[in-house]
């Protein structure tokens, strides 16, 4: 066979089976052209998932007639004027979209563009059917350009064969125009779906920052708004902005963080990971935040064309952002001290509103368990999804009719009251006024209550305290007395022992004693007398889930809370007043203590407002 040159349109066609993969790719090339043309107003309306048909109207600069003719050619652009790949300051730069979709479907380009008194020239229209290009004729048109994309794939019906249902696409389309459209507030977009508004984000008002979180309010919801740190740091000339949620506010997937390069939607699996280690003293593997992230640097230390839909990018210093964000992510949730987040106390307002749901609740059988805190086992935990309630007092418990207290003999009713301090009343965590079930307190604040897991939230304040001796040179030990003996399987006393060396910097001091048995001769002095035994069974498990090749110290987070829970106040253990008060005064004064090691949150507070509604005072 010999070799020649495919004719142009199937050249178009096999660009376009890459850069127009499916709708929504369609609509992101055309909503980036509207955003390119300087546009305030973007309106984007599909049918039968954008397979049918896809249009673009924006108010920007035009084109003129000539201009028309142009760009729907291959590798016609109006963004590089400099042939310079180095600098590309707009979202196109490969003139490639248009071409594509015009290659495999019957496109119609509009255009009425300003002159340059800012007076508005007539409008033209350009057809393209399948590569086959009309010549521009005169048109009707108020302002900008309005693009139609009929028939997606009909001429390459290989692609169409591929498509999901129009479901799918409809739901890709509106990410892809929500994706956008988190990065420009200033613009207003609206999403039409089967003659149905779907979408409308009017322009934003205010400072960037508000604009930007009204913006993301509309998107991501009244939640992450309430509970999103703001973000601004920078490392010479990259600049991080933007907002990230509060450890509490955590999802199962990480769908939820939206990452902009230059204002360049992109997705890439190093920001992700940057993300994960700035949340991992916070969260459990299985939990993620939700954020939106701009990252800006000059646009010569970031090369956009590695990706045929322009997802991806390469920079070229990828330590430096990296390290960028997870500082940038680091300082934010610290600054925000004990804060946990408002759905926390939705949560349980809601619990608490609707007693009737207990009849309703087919896994309630009349009988109050026992719910002990899920502490006792912290590895069982880390892994364990946190759904959002507050932890360790299910549903049932919650809304548990009060009539069913009376037939509670195995329950620890018992309520420890003290006195409130009235000096205590004015810290932001309350007076401690009561122990309840001999695992929460209960504590007054100026304007609420706030309802304490004693052991959650010490166990914060070890592990934050282990870490800041560690970093302050070593965490100090005090002697055992007695050697505890600890006999567990040679292959534990051996892991351990192999790795004593570490421990011992971490306040653990063990020798071997025998085969298939530990002596700990000291122990970390701020962990008291904790369950000694169990925690270093805990530890060979850690040791063996995470290999041998991690250093200890690597894994900090874990052996600290492993040892941090075992040195905790256990839930079970009565408090005095003085010691609850404590308890809460160095909440306040410790970073993060507002979730515990796992994103759970070691305190719920609830205003009077709150407390009000719940008794239809309001
Ligand atoms: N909505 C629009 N308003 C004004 N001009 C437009 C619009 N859409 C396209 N153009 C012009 O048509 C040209 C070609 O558009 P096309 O999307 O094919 O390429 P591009 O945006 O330059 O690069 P890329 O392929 O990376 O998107 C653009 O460079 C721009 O000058
Ligand atoms: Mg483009």
């Amino acid at each position: 066979m010999p070799i020649r040159h495919l004719p142009e349109t199937l050249i178009n066609q096999i660009a376009a089976g890459e850069v127009i993969e499916r709708p929504a790719a369609a609509v992101k090339e055309l909503v980036e052209n509207a955003i390119d043309a300087g546009s305030s107003r973007v309106d984007v309306s599909i049918r039968d998932g954008g397979l049918g048909l896809i249009t673009v109207a924006d108010d920007g600069m035009g084109m003129t007639e000539k201009d028309l003719a142009i760009a729907v050619e291959r590798h016609a652009t109006s963004k590089l004027p400099d042939d310079d790949l180095v600098h590309i300051n707009a979202l196109g730069f490969r003139g490639e979209a248009l071409p594509s979709i015009g290659a495999v479907s019957r496109l119609t380009i509009t255009s009425r563009p300003r002159r340059e008194d800012g007076s508005l020239a007539d409008a033209a229209a350009i057809t393209v059917d399948a590569g086959k290009k009309s010549s521009p004729a005169p048109a009707a048109l108020p302002k900008g350009t309005r693009v139609e994309v009929r028939d997606l794939f009909y001429a390459t019906p290989a692609r169409l064969k591929f498509m999901k249902t129009p479901r799918t696409e409809t739901q890709n389309v509106r990410d892809v125009v929500e994706r956008l459209a988190m990065a420009y507030p200033d613009v207003h977009f609206t999403l039409t779906v089967d003659d149905k508004q779907t979408l409308d984000l009017p322009a934003a008002t205010g400072d960037l920052y508000d604009r930007r979180l009204s913006r993301l309010r509309q998107i991501m919801g009244r939640d992450f708004a309430e509970n999103a740190l703001r973000l601004d740091a920078a490392r010479d000339d990259v600049r991080l902005t933007g907002y990230a949620s509060l450890p509490t506010l955590n999802r199962g997937t990480s769908q939820h963080q939206y990452f902009y390069v230059n204002g360049r939607p992109v997705r890439d699996r190093q920001l992700i990971g940057a993300v994960r280690g700035a949340y991992a003293d916070f969260l459990a593997s299985s939990r993620h935040p939700m954020l939106c992230l701009f990252i800006d640097l000059p646009p010569a230390q970031v090369d956009v064309n590695v990706h045929p839909a322009k997802a991806e990018v390469r920079f070229s210093d990828a330590a430096q952002v990296r390290g960028l964000l997870v500082g940038g992510l680091r300082h934010a949730i610290a600054q925000a001290g004990h804060r946990a987040s408002t759905t926390v106390a939705d949560q349980t307002l809601q619990a608490f509103q609707s007693p009737e749901n207990a009849e309703q609740n087919p896994s309630w059988d009349g009988q109050y368990r026992q719910y002990a805190p899920p502490y006792r086992n912290m590895k069982g935990m880390a892994g364990a999804a946190y759904t959002g309630a507050v932890y360790a007092a299910p549903q049932e418990a919650q809304t548990a009719p009060l009539s069913g207290l009376e037939s509670l003999p195995g329950a620890r009713t018992h309520v420890h009251e003290v006195k409130a301090d009235p000096v205590q009343l004015a810290y932001p965590l309350g007076a401690a006024c009561a122990q309840l079930h001999e695992t929460y307190i209960v504590a007054q604040t100026a304007d609420g209550l706030v309802l304490v897991d004693q052991h959650a939230a010490h166990e914060r304040l070890v592990y934050e305290r282990m870490k800041t001796a560690l970093s302050n040179g070593g965490i100090a030990r005090q002697p055992l007395l007695i050697p505890e003996v600890v006999e567990m399987d040679e292959a534990s006393a051996e892991r351990l022992l192999t790795r004593s060396g570490e421990l011992a910097e971490l306040g653990l001091v063990i020798e071997a004693f025998g085969p298939g048995a530990v002596a700990v001769q000291e122990t970390p002095a701020l962990l008291g007398h904790g369950n000694i035994r169990q925690m270093v069974l805990d530890l060979a498990d850690d040791i063996s889930n995470y290999g041998q090749t991690m250093s200890l110290k690597e894994k900090l987070e874990e052996v600290c809370s492993t040892m941090a829970c075992h040195g905790s106040v256990r839930a079970g253990r009565r408090l005095t007043a003085e010691e609850m008060n404590a308890l809460l005064r160095q909440m306040e004064q410790t970073p993060h203590s507002g979730q515990c090691n796992h994103g759970r949150p070691t305190y719920v507070e609830l205003k009077l407002n709150d407390i009000e509604k719940l008794f239809g005072r309001r």
